[in-house]
């Protein structure tokens, strides 16, 4: 089954959406399979964002992803990778549509609340980075 790689941001964290968010993953059908509260090592969060390095936004990013905890998760269920991704809605919250995360709940690029994997690659990677294999649950999923 499809697994993708969630993660509630410092200012997510910060204004108490870690229920809310995972309230919409869990009443759409999507299982949790591993999550914790974290705070990103300088060394994890350039690894995680090295995709951005020679974009000019790069320090601010890793300053603000290393600011305080975030809530990492990984969650499991059909096109879960593409479905989070619209649930999460556009990158820039000047263009998410109302009802998806951050057409909800953000107004800037920067303070956009949740990342969420782009695709099966970068899935696998994110998971690895974040999680041990032991710290990954497997469990059956009431309907
Ligand atoms: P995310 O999905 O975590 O992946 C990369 C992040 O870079 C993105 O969400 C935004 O929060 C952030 N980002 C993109 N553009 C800018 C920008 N112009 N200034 C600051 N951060 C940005």
């Amino acid at each position: 089954m499809e697994k993708t790689f969630l993660m509630v941001k410092p200012d997510g964290v910060q204004r108490g959406l870690i229920g809310e968010i995972v309230n919409r993953f869990e009443s759409k059908g999507y299982q949790l399979v591993g999550g914790k509260l974290m705070t990103i090592s300088q060394e994890l969060a350039e690894q995680h964002y090295g995709e951005h390095k020679e974009r000019p936004f790069f320090g601010e990013l890793v300053d603000f992803i290393t600011s305080g905890p975030v809530f990492a998760m990984v969650w499991e269920g059909e096109n879960v990778i593409s479905t989070a991704r619209l649930m999460m809605g556009a990158t820039n919250p000047k263009e998410s549509a109302p009802g998806t995360i951050r057409g909800d709940f953000a107004v800037t690029v920067a303070k956009n609340i949740i990342h969420g994997s782009d695709s099966p690659e970068s899935a696998e990677r994110e998971i690895g980075l974040f999680f041990k294999e032991e710290e990954l649950s497997s469990y059956e999923k009431a309907v």
